[in-house]
């Protein structure tokens, strides 16, 4: 069709903003109008970044870092972005939902330091998902991005900003990726549907947690997947089921700031999503356990291992990483829309029991 491109293909997971600096002076010397971001969550993050890079060679990450529980209600004002170039983000994986999200993580590999990026400036103009490009994903990133998705939607279900339009989405999502994540890990080549049905449900769930965000599982995992090496959803796989639990428990405490509703009311929302997947307990405490069996068969189903312990990290080395750790994830971008306020010394039991499997 004769139009000019060029490719940067060189994204590995978890991106670096060295990585990202080198994208952006491509993109300086080729000086795109449209920038088509291709790939599972860690590329999609990588093209927003050098999407804000190209458009604002000046701007600080600190600042664009800084955290807020509404990103709608911020005092910094984020660059405005597409005045020079249209941004049209393509997954591989079912996933991240980044294709939808207004977020981009990025790590200066020199210091060590993430920048989550978090503001509406960072939506894709377009998002385009296909089937097709997803059919070659290998199995660990099938079932580790699936659980991400079932993540995504968990959490912005539980999450203090949900609404009425978040939680159709989420709960769409859960009821597809329990029925296809399993034949997507066993016949992913060949099973169009359930590739078909795992990106719409990966999709469905990002939109959801765009809008209401997430909770203290994915602060954790953010901070156990930069510690430890393991990919993000491996990481919010080995929480989920504790977080639910802990988040689950009716005693009035401190609750999440700006919480739309008046007492602790998490296990009756966590018993809705069992409800809409059919699981139905004797009572409410009844019903969450048997939901979160429901959770641990699935993952089992897609070959994630139970602990932390499990995937080879060192326990001494966990064991002296465990406070800063836990620093770090409370004060992660996500703690702020989870529905109860978390101390710190019950992020770290959290993350003693994930990691010993007691
Ligand atoms: N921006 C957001 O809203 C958001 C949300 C959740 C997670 N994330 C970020 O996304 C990243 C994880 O993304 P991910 O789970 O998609 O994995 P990924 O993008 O890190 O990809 C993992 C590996 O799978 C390969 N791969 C991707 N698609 C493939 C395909 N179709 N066929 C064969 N190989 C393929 C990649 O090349 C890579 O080697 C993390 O960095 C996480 O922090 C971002
Ligand atoms: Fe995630």
């Amino acid at each position: 069709m004769g139009i000019l491109h060029e490719t940067f293909f060189d994204v590995a997971p978890d991106p670096t903003l060295a990585c990202a600096l080198e994208g952006v002076a491509q993109l300086r010397a080729f000086e795109p109008d449209t920038i088509i971001a291709i790939g599972g969550g860690s590329a999609m993050d990588a093209g927003k970044i050098m999407w804000v890079l190209y458009e604002h060679p000046d701007a600080d990450f600190f600042d664009m870092a800084m955290r807020y529980i509404d990103i709608r209600k911020r005092v910094y004002t984020f660059p405005k972005m597409g005045e020079k170039a249209y941004f049209i983000a393509i997954p591989t994986s079912s996933g991240t939902g980044s294709e939808v999200t207004p977020f981009a993580v990025i790590t200066d590999e020199k210091t060590g330091t993430k920048y989550p990026l978090a503001d509406y400036q960072l939506m894709p103009n377009m998002a385009i998902v296909d089937t097709d490009m997803m059919m070659s994903a290998p199995r660990g990133l099938t079932s580790a991005s699936g659980i991400d998705a079932l993540t995504h939607a968990l959490e912005a279900y539980a999450s203090v900003m949900a609404t009425d339009y978040t939680d159709g989405l989420a709960l769409r999502a859960m009821k597809l990726i329990f029925k296809y994540l399993p034949g997507a890990y066993d016949n992913g080549q060949t099973d169009v549907k359930a590739r078909e049905e795992m990106a719409t449900a990966s999709t469905m769930a990002g939109m959801a947690f765009a809008n209401a965000f997430l909770g203290v599982c994915h602060s954790m995992a953010h901070k156990l997947g930069a510690y430890h090496h393991l990919p993000h959803g491996i990481a919010n796989a080995l929480l989920i089921t504790m977080v639910m639990r802990y988040n689950a428990d009716p005693t009035p405490r401190k609750m999440g700031t700006f919480s739309q509703y008046q007492y602790p009311h998490t296990l009756e929302r966590y018993c809705e999503c069992a409800h809409s997947l059919g699981i139905v307990g004797k009572n409410d405490e009844d019903t969450l356990n048997k939901f979160i069996d429901a959770i641990e068969a699935l993952k089992e189903r897609v070959g994630i291992k139970k602990t932390i312990a499990d995937y080879g990290v060192d326990e001494k080395h966990f064991l002296e990483t465990l406070d800063n750790m836990v620093e770090d994830a409370f004060d992660d971008q996500c703690t702020g829309a989870n529905p109860r306020y978390p101390l710190m010394s019950e992020l770290k039991e959290m993350y003693l029991k994930a990691y010993y499997g007691k």
